[in-house]
Formats: C-alpha cells, structure tokens, sequence
C-alpha cells in the first residue's frame, strides 16, 4: 500500500496537509544528501546557529504547505512568529523542519517532526487537539511515520518516489533500553544520575544517537524502551513543545506509550508561546512512570 492510497479513509484537507509534509520530506531528503554542510552565517530565533540546510528545509516545508492551500498558520523552529499562509486553510502545522542538523556533517540520522492542529493558531491549546503528527527520517532509509486517530504507520521512500507501507501499526510494549538525552544535567540533577544508575544496574540496553527522531523512532519499531530529555540550572531541558516534543508524544501515545513533563502528559500542556521548552521523556508506560518517580523529589 502506499501513502495516497493509506490516506484515501482520512479528511481530504487533512489528507493535503500530511501529503505536503511527505512532499517537503522527498525534496529535503534530495538536498541532505548533497548540499554543502556549512553555516547559514546567520542564527534562528534562538540565537543557534543555522545551517544552510536548516534554511534550506524551512523554505521547502513553507513552499510545501503554501501550495497545499488547506494550512492556514505555519509555524517553524527557525521562525519567530507564526505566518500565515492561506486564508481558506482550516489546519495549523508546526514543525522542525530538521532536527539534529549538528549530525549531518558527520553522517548519522537525521529528520523533520510535524503536528497538526484544527483551526488558526497555537497559544491555548494542547497538544491532545492535534488532529494528526508525524515525522521523517534521513538515515540509510528514508522513512515517514504518522499517526492520525490510530496505531502510527511507516511509509518508506522509494526509488521512483512512491512511499511504500512498511510498518502497518506500530505498538509499545514494555522492555529495558534507554535513550537517555542531557546527561549534563546529571552534575546538578542527582535524581537523574540516580535513575541512569538504576538503568545501568538493570541491564538495559543504551541506543542513543543524539537526535532525537531516530532515538524516539527506535522505541515504535522496537516496540520498548525509553527516551529522556530532562534538565537541571546550567542545562536546562531544551527540547520545544510544538515543533518536537507534542507531535513525537502524540505518536508514542498513539501506540499505546507514554509522555511525561514531570507533572503531565505532554499532550496535555496547554501552548503559552511558540517557543516554550519542556522537560519530557517519551516511552513505554512503565518506564516513563519510572522517569516520573525517580525524577520527582
Ligand atoms: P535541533 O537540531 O533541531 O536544534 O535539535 C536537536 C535536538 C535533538 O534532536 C536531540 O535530542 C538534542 O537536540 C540533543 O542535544 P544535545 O546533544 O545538545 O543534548
Ligand atoms: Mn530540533
Ligand atoms: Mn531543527
């Protein structure tokens, strides 16, 4: 089965919206594999340096949902403010249009992460309204996961350029492998470094990339595991609620997995601006109410 055929039971707006992301991904995954590598000479919103391939992906994604004429507001990690792209559109897309960019000059994984929400805008909702979300992966395969009201499905790039249903449902399950992101903070954090004992103790399996598309993918495909991103006063969490961290969590929920900010779901932080940033962890039940109880003082 392919993409188009996959989403012929979805709303057909919706339907646009989530194919002009795959469009935007098959065009980004063209320039990864050989565009220069370098700096943009010039710094996003957050004052990170920008790659000129981070540019590069913003400006398609944009190009993409532009043409799609069914979003209204986009909103991009490179970008200070919402834009709106079409008076008609009746969704909200936020995304990043590439994630781990600092891997790519040394050749591992990277991707672009979206969320869709109903209506114009961002600022009071959560991330529970999301009508769809997903993400891409450059790696050895180019791959597509999205979930929509269900299990979250792979599609994988072909080489005519079809995506091919590679993954039909995606479920997690329980099992011992860590993710564990800004270990940094474990210097300050002493419950952090106490939950990282209790991992090593315990004979789980460290899988961990540093990007987090790849490591929160592992745990759909292994169907376990956990990924943590948590901080402490000189590295605080950095990781953005809209453009990562809600639409990889609505995809973990959607197989049966868990979010957790410390306190709640992510999916059920309400947006209070575009840049806000979160302490998460992503993963099976059990070990996210494990990250909740070691973490939690
Ligand atoms: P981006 O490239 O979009 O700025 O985000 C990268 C993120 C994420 O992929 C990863 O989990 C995290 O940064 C790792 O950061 P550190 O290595 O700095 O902890
Ligand atoms: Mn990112
Ligand atoms: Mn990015």
């Amino acid at each position: 089965m392919n993409l188009q055929t996959y989403l012929s039971s979805t709303p057909p707006n919706l339907a646009k919206a989530i194919l002009a992301f795959a469009e935007a991904v098959k065009r980004i995954d063209g320039k990864i594999r050989t565009a220069e590598t370098g700096e943009a000479g010039s710094q996003n919103t957050f004052g990170e340096e920008q790659l000129k391939l981070d540019v590069l992906a913003d400006r398609i994604v944009f190009e993409e949902l532009k043409k799609s004429g069914v979003v209204a507001i986009a909103a991009s990690e490179e970008q200070s403010d919402e834009i709106e792209l079409s008076k008609e559109g009746e969704f909200s897309a936020a995304f990043d249009p590439l994630d781990g960019s600092s891997l790519v000059d040394v050749n591992l994984a990277v991707g672009t992460i979206f969320g869709i929400w109903e209506g114009k805008g961002f600022i009071g909702k959560s991330g529970k309204e999301m009508r769809a979300a997903g993400y891409a992966i450059y790696g050895p395969r180019t791959t597509f996961t999205i979930a929509i009201d269900s299990n979250p499905v792979e599609f994988t790039l072909q080489t005519d350029g079809d995506w091919k249903l590679t993954i039909e449902k995606m479920e997690i399950g329980e099992g011992k492998m860590f993710a564990p992101g800004n270990l940094r903070a474990c210097a300050e954090n002493k419950e952090y470094l106490t939950l990282l004992d209790f991992w090593a103790e315990n004979g789980y399996q460290l899988r961990y990339s540093g990007g987090m598309v790849p490591d929160v993918h592992q745990i759909l495909v292994k169907g376990k595991g956990v990924f943590s991103y948590p901080g402490s006063e000189s590295n605080p969490a950095k990781l953005r609620l809209i453009y990562e961290c809600a639409p990889l969590a609505y995809v973990i929920e959607k197989a049966g997995g868990a979010s957790s900010d410390l306190e709640k779901s992510i999916l059920a932080k309400k947006v209070e601006f575009l840049d806000q940033r979160t302490v998460v962890c992503l993963g099976s039940k059990d070990e996210v109410d494990r990250f909740d109880k070691f973490l939690t003082i």
